[in-house]
């Protein structure tokens, strides 16, 4: 790796050469040498051609911005001595973690289209098209449909910023990293996190949601993981929202994993509020979190006693943003981020919501059939399995992090490992919106045999690739 730093200019002369792919400092350089000369040449003529005090000050100040310059361009010089900033061309890598995903060209091109205001009329009808490819994506009527600010954690956050109030008590299921982060959510906004929780790996029964219901007194919201990342585990939602409309309770959902790679169904299944990310099955890069509220949330936000503890994620006055005929200025949308998501979901919606669902349940089957053979079996019991996350145990003689390594640095394939309890003894693997291929699938059971091979866990050559096929063509017949 080279290192650069700057020069002095007789230095520079002397390596002229070698810096040829730093056009940019040349052309710094070329500016700062053109502006002395000018500036001198312009002082020349001055005297020459004019005469008295106004042209001698206008030297002087001339000739103090001259001075001024050198001192400012010394002072970058020294920053940028101990800055060795270069081009960056990322490597070549297939993301078959936990996210992010792989970004289809469509998607990329659009985030290098020209920018527009936020308030431009064009750029509006982009944030009419989000909501409504949003709605799609989310199987909902709901006018309040947007895209918020942030990551994942934006929407997990505003989904406990706007509907709970110090006091308010929220159940929140807990089997994985996720559900333990909403508790500390809900803790942190003056609410009371009532955990209802399951060994990681299984989903939240819907029978201790109904007993935490109706041991707890009044509760404002449930709250449930879709998709828990962190295990793989597919947690089923229509029972609880049942429990939720029963107990005239709000049920909000993290939908961050599974929206576009497994059915959400807000209006179907009753879902109050229910957020997701753009990196993982929508395939956009990461930065907003597609948000929705059912009318009865709605109504909750408004009926508030105290303000939203957060100013950036009051959906009260977002809605003023997003809301047609009002548009008035919140925050400085993402435009570029909003582009991708547009077209991130024009391709979602191409490809159909029940062909993306069988696709990414059909990969799943086939990695799990190849992975099986290589001894790594999926936490989860069958039936609770995530579509587009796989977490599948490492056996111990096999070195989890030293593999998985390899894999990175050798096949440029990335998966995820464990968290919390589970680091070092799981293997996540994503196989989520663009990333879930027949080709991916193959290209990793392929890697990880030739790994496996080497290190003498395998000795039958080909046998998780066939596993594998065997789904493709048992589908394909
Ligand atoms: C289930 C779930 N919820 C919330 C988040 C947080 O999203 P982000 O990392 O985009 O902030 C993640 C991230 O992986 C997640 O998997």
């Amino acid at each position: 790796m080279r290192i650069f730093t700057l020069e002095t200019p007789s230095e520079r002369v002397a390596s002229e050469g070698e810096r040829s792919e730093y056009p940019w400092l040349n052309a710094t350089e070329l500016r700062y040498t053109a502006t002395v000369y000018l500036v001198h040449l312009f002082a020349l003529v001055s005297l020459v051609l004019g005469s008295g005090q106004e042209h001698h000050s206008s030297i002087a100040s001339l000739d103090r911005a001259v001075v001024i310059q050198s001192v400012q361009t010394n002072q970058m010089n020294e920053i940028w001595s101990n800055m060795p900033v270069q081009n960056f061309t990322p490597p070549r890598r297939l993301l078959l973690g936990p996210g992010p995903s792989m970004v289809h060209p469509r998607v990329l091109r659009a985030l290098s289209t020209p920018l527009l205001g936020h308030l431009d009329p064009a750029f509006l009808a982009i944030m009419d098209d989000v909501q409504t490819l949003l709605r799609l994506v989310f199987q909902t009527k709901n006018r309040f449909t947007i895209a918020v600010s942030g990551t994942g954690s934006a929407g997990m956050e505003a989904s406990i910023v706007n509907i709970v109030e110090p006091g308010d008590s929220v159940i929140v299921g807990v089997n994985g990293v996720f559900g333990t982060r909403w508790a500390t959510i809900v803790e942190r906004c003056g609410g009371k996190a009532i955990q209802v929780e399951a060994p990681w790996g299984q989903v939240i029964e819907p029978e201790a949601v109904e007993q935490a219901l109706r041991r707890s007194g009044p509760v404002k919201a449930v709250a449930i993981v879709h998709a828990e990342t962190s295990t793989g585990a597919w947690q089923p939602l229509e029972a609880i929202a049942h429990l939720c409309r029963d107990h005239d309770t709000l049920f909000l959902v993290d939908a961050v994993t599974s929206l576009g790679g497994a059915p959400v169904e807000i209006d179907r299944w009753g879902i109050d509020v229910c957020y997701s990310a753009t990196q993982k099955c929508l395939s956009c890069p990461p930065g907003l979190s597609p948000f929705t509220l059912s009318d009865r949330a709605l109504a909750a936000v408004k009926a508030r006693r105290t303000p939203c503890q957060s100013w950036y994620l009051d959906m009260a006055l977002i809605a003023d943003y997003w809301a047609e005929g009002t548009r008035a200025y919140h925050h400085t949308a993402p435009i570029s981020m909003l582009y991708a998501l547009r077209e991130a979901l024009r391709l979602v919606e191409e490809e159909g919501l029940p062909a993306r669902f069988i696709r990414h349940q059909l990969n799943s089957e086939a990695l799990i059939a190849g992975l099986t053979e290589l001894g790594l079996l999926p936490l989860s019991p069958t039936g609770q399995r995530l579509p587009m996350l796989t977490c599948v145990t490492v056996p111990s003689p096999i070195p989890e992090a030293e593999i998985r390594t390899n894999l990175l640095s050798t096949y440029g394939i990335e998966i995820g490992g464990g968290l919390g309890p589970l680091k070092g003894k799981v293997w996540r693997i994503g196989l989520m919106g663009q990333s879930s291929t027949e080709a991916h699938v193959l290209t990793l059971l392929n890697a990880l045999e030739e790994l496996f091979i080497r290190s003498g866990w395998l000795s039958t050559p080909g046998i998780a690739l066939l596993a594998a096929s065997r789904v493709y063509s048992r589908t394909a017949s």
